[in-house]
């Protein structure tokens, strides 16, 4: 049988001493996921984008090409529900980057849901793609990572996670549920040299915001972003972004149940 012969990397070759850092951004192809990744590509790393949606990942790509002059950011089209692709998926990319310094979990979904609604289909699709996708894809990152006693995993869950709240408990639950396992890797991995981030950001200029009732204080996702880049930085584990949400939520968090459940947000 002939061989066939390994594709080569998107990525352009540099020599090993002057190696980018190498990221991977799962929900990127736009909002906080893309803003993400301009940045990271602004501060010299080399960004794998994934999302479902070619085309706004290639129009991503093209435009950091285009702004630093060289390939610093290759699309892989990816629907992060297809957990039995993730495997080879995970495969290709540490081979194209020849490795991975930053795994960055983004990719969520907000499906609006009535008051008095329980809407089976909805719960799932926010739970796969906001939960179990997530699992997936940084227990992969969390095994090479301890492989390789370095790296940093960045999880992006929210202030919905807090509390369990009126208008939509299956969202709350799956952020909450990252918040849970994203701790369970700080706790195993911070011993072997891996860091761990939770970005827990409030309200952002996005398309998942649309729809969403009693917005304030709303920030851009290029803001975001840049919380994010300077929480990575700095190796903190936890952030809420921007900062005044941790206060905010504290407090919420503080409100007793018997009130809490009376209220209508
Ligand atoms: N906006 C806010 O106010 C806010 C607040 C707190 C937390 N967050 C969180 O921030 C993260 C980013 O959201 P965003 O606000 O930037 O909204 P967004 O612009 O809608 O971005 C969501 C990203 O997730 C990707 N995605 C959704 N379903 C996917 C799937 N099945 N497979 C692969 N990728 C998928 C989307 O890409 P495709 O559609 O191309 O697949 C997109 O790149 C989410 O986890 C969200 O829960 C947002």
């Amino acid at each position: 049988m002939p061989k066939t012969k390994a594709k080569p990397s998107p990525f352009p070759a540099e020599p090993a001493l002057l190696r980018a850092p190498r990221a991977v951004i799962v929900g990127a192809s736009s909002g906080i996921g893309a803003a993400l990744a301009r940045r990271l590509a602004a501060e010299g790393h080399r960004v794998a984008v994934l999302a479902r949606d070619k085309a706004r990942l290639a129009a991503l790509c093209a435009e950091i090409t285009a702004t630093h002059g060289e390939v610093r950011a290759v699309a892989y089209p990816h629907d992060v529900t297809d957990l039995k692709a993730i495997p080879a998926l995970f495969q290709r990319l540490v081979k194209d980057l020849g490795g991975i310094d930053v795994f960055v979990y983004c990719a969520g979904v907000t499906i609006p849901v009535g008051i008095d609604e329980f809407d089976g289909d909805k719960d799932q699709q926010m739970l796969q793609t906001n939960l179990a996708g997530a699992l997936a894809w940084l227990g992969r990152a969390a095994a090479l990572f301890q492989g390789a006693g370095a790296g940093q995993l960045v999880g992006i869950s929210s202030v919905a996670g807090d509390r369990g709240r009126v208008l939509n408990p299956a969202y709350n639950a799956s952020k909450a549920g990252l918040d849970a396992y994203l701790e369970g890797l700080r706790n195993r991995l911070t011993r072997r040299g891996v860091h761990v981030l939770t970005v827990k950001p409030g309200f952002v200029d996005t398309e998942q915001l649309k729809g969403s009732p009693r917005v304030f204080a709303v920030i851009s996702p290029e803001k975001a972003a840049d919380g994010i880049w300077k929480a990575m930085r700095a190796r903190k584990q936890l952030v809420y972004v921007p900062w005044f949400w941790r206060y905010l939520m504290l407090v919420i968090r503080l409100i007793p149940s018997f009130i809490f459940r009376r209220l209508s947000f």
